[in-house]
């Protein structure tokens, strides 16, 4: 017999969490979330799905309360994409960085450990583990040289999600996906920063648009297709980790480029440098290879980088214009 698929996502206040819920209440998972306490909701980006999945409190930092989601909700499938995930703050904030995106990982695994080592767990690795890349494309047997406390978390969870799989049999894998964007994604990483600014330098609400380094390279894809790989990852008769990419890498100079295009500006016109965004170690450039993915997961993106810009100027242009008529707060 079949166990019914039961899914708990951490994180899914995020914008990978409102993609997978949305995709895994297609393939028809009962689907619950981990929310932590806040003094306000912010829900925004799970609205449309309120009525279809079941949330529940707890936080990476508060082990028993991991321990007791599992008991209670009793997932076939835990998800873990909660993190502190900005790098900018991982330099400011790099004890509480360690504790949620290091350690956050560990105490979700321990908690499978002692509740059911039948959960399937996946983790969200990153790109960022590669940093300073020693070879173009990176893959699975590319080193890591993480640059930032974020990227030294993120290669600690990693490795511990790879330790428990050898230790314990544990179904536990690690998707370590190159930058995923999308209408949904938080206005400080620079692609949403930038598509937020075009509409409201448009709509008249800006005048500049300051950015850091703008010769950083980036293997960017859709945040929707992206989520399906982390499906596909626990779906398999044996855990494997996959890097997850599209290939084509582009500067943040193309998307700026790109995106003020989109909306009929020159982005000379708008675009200042501010010293504030550059980071104490930079990753200059990232670029992946998903080979391993499209010949065992049949994965691969559909989503291009044109589609993207596009897709993120318009929804932004769309919302700056409901909020100035007063349809939207
Ligand atoms: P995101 O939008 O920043 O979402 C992060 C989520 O983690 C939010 O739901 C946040 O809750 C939650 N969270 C933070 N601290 C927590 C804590 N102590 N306990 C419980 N939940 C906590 O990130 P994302 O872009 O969706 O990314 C999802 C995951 O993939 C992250 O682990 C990220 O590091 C990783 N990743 C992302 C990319 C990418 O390009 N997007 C690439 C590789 C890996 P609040 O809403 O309450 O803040
Ligand atoms: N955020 C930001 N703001 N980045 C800027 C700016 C700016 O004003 N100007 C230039 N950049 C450059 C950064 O220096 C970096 O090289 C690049 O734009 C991308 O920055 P982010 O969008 O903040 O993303 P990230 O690559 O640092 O991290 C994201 O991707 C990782 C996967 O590689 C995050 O989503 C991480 O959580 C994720 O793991």
């Amino acid at each position: 017999m079949t166990r019914s698929k039961r899914a708990l996502i951490t994180g899914i206040t995020g914008q990978d969490g409102a993609y997978l819920a949305e995709l895994l209440l297609e393939k028809g998972y009962e689907v619950h979330g981990m929310v932590r306490r806040s003094s306000s909701e912010r829900f925004e980006r799970i609205e449309p799905l309120l009525d279809r999945i079941q949330l529940h409190e707890g936080d990476l930092i508060d082990q028993l309360s991991l321990v007791r989601l599992l008991e209670k909700i009793k997932p076939t499938e835990v998800y873990n994409l909660a993190a502190q995930s900005f790098v900018p703050t991982s330099f400011s904030q790099p004890l509480l960085t360690g504790e949620v995106t290091a350690l956050g990982a560990t105490r979700m695994l321990e908690a499978i450990r002692v509740v059911d080592s039948q959960i399937r767990f996946y983790q969200a690795s990153s790109s960022e583990m590669f940093g300073k890349v020693p070879t173009e494309p990176q893959d699975e047997s590319t080193p890591f040289w993480p640059r930032s406390p974020y990227g030294v978390a993120k290669v600690y969870a990693h490795w511990i999600t790879v330790n428990y799989r050898e230790s314990y049999d544990i179904y536990a894998v690690s998707g370590i996906l190159f930058n995923h964007e999308s209408p949904l994604r938080g206005t400080a990483f620079v692609t949403r920063k930038i598509t937020d600014a075009v509409a409201r330098i448009k709509h008249g609400l800006l005048d500049k648009l300051r950015l850091g380094n703008l010769d950083a390279e980036r293997d960017w894809g859709f945040a929707g297709d992206f989520v399906e790989a982390m499906y596909l990852m626990m779906q398999q008769d044996s855990p494997r980790d996959y890097v997850i990419a599209t290939g084509q890498k582009h500067t943040v100079r193309q998307f700026v480029e790109l995106a003020f295009d989109r909306a009929g500006l020159d982005w000379e016109d708008y675009v200042e440098l501010d010293p504030a965004f550059l980071r104490p170690a930079e990753v200059n450039t990232l670029c992946g290879d998903a080979s391993k993915a499209k010949q065992e997961l049949g994965w691969k993106p559909k989503v291009n980088f044109q589609q993207l810009v596009n897709m993120m100027v318009d929804a932004d242009l769309h919302r700056v214009e409901r909020m100035k008529d007063g349809l939207l707060p």
